[in-house]
């Protein structure tokens, strides 16, 4: 696991020019960048990596800060893939499936990477998988816990030890199953359509989870991981394990991490 590269350049997993990334790599490269970025040239820099199909996309938000979220994530994306491959952010093509999940389209010979891209207030994420299912998903921790969402989405064993929290942490506990469970449901392309009840994790000595014999699904194919990527913002990654491999986490910040940010740990 990396060390979670607050401030400073990021880790560069494979430089450019090196050799293109092959399915034995087991490492996924996570990069958060703070949002709304710090100043205005960083704003535009993002903006200019984008497709001309992505800031018409971009123009249809109502609101400014959607707008404002899915450029600098997209931004992201584009130099997060093209740290895995030699070719610049703004040449990525980048599709959406009938699912709404955004894919590597071209060129052809960075398809094998994977990726999955998670914006909220104050924080972008993005995690790169090479040849392997990938699932990232970030909030921001509100102190007050949602219970009515978690008797909806949460397995039983989950709002049971929800409930042991003490008050002042449940919320903190409760975007920590919330991320854990949607990584999941990213990493299966399957949005909130997936009945997320049927996963249960279990948070004590890092996230373990177990799966209703309904998902049709076996948790060993996965690795999850748990971070805290600021004292106010939860996040977690998903990746397929389907080959059995270990899968390693690279972290990286755009730019400065916020103050007491940059530790990716698993509590
Ligand atoms: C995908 C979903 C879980 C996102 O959750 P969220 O917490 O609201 O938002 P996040 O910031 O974490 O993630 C959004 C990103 O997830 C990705 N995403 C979208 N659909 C996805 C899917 N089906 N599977 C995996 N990732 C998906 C995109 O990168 C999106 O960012 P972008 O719109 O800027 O490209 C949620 O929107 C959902 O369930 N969608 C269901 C899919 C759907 O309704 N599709 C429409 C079919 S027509």
């Amino acid at each position: 696991m990396g060390d979670g590269g607050a401030g400073g350049a990021p880790h560069l997993v494979f430089p450019h020019g090196s050799r293109a990334p092959t399915a034995d790599d087991t490492v996924v490269a996570v990069g958060f960048a703070v949002e709304p970025p710090e100043d205005d040239d960083t704003y535009a820099a993002a903006e200019g990596l984008l497709s001309e199909e992505e800031r018409a996309r971009a123009r249809r938000f109502r609101f400014d800060v959607d707008r404002r979220r899915f450029t600098v994530a997209r931004g992201l994306v584009r130099r997060m893939l093209s740290r895995q491959v030699d070719v610049a952010p703004a040449d990525w093509r980048i599709e959406a499936d009938a699912q709404g999940r955004p894919f590597v389209a071209a060129p052809a010979d960075g398809g094998n990477l994977r990726f999955s891209a998670s914006h909220t207030e104050g924080l972008v994420l993005c995690a790169v998988a090479v040849g392997r299912a990938i699932g990232a998903d970030v909030e921001r921790v509100r102190e007050r816990a949602p219970l009515e969402v978690a008797g909806r989405f949460f397995a039983p064993s989950e709002v049971a030890a929800l409930d042991a929290f003490p008050p002042g942490e449940q919320g903190d506990a409760f975007f920590r199953f919330w991320t854990l469970k949607e990584s999941y449901a990213k990493a299966r392309g399957l949005g909130l359509s997936l009945p997320l009840r049927q996963l249960a994790f279990d948070l004590d000595g890092g996230p373990r989870a177990a799966f209703d014999p309904a998902l049709g699904d076996d948790p060993a194919a996965w690795r999850f991981f748990s971070l805290r990527p600021t004292p106010r913002h939860r996040a977690a990654i998903c990746a397929g394990r389907h080959d059995g491999a270990d899968v390693a986490l690279v972290t990286s910040w755009d730019g400065l991490a916020p103050h007491g940010g940059g530790a990716s740990d698993q509590r």
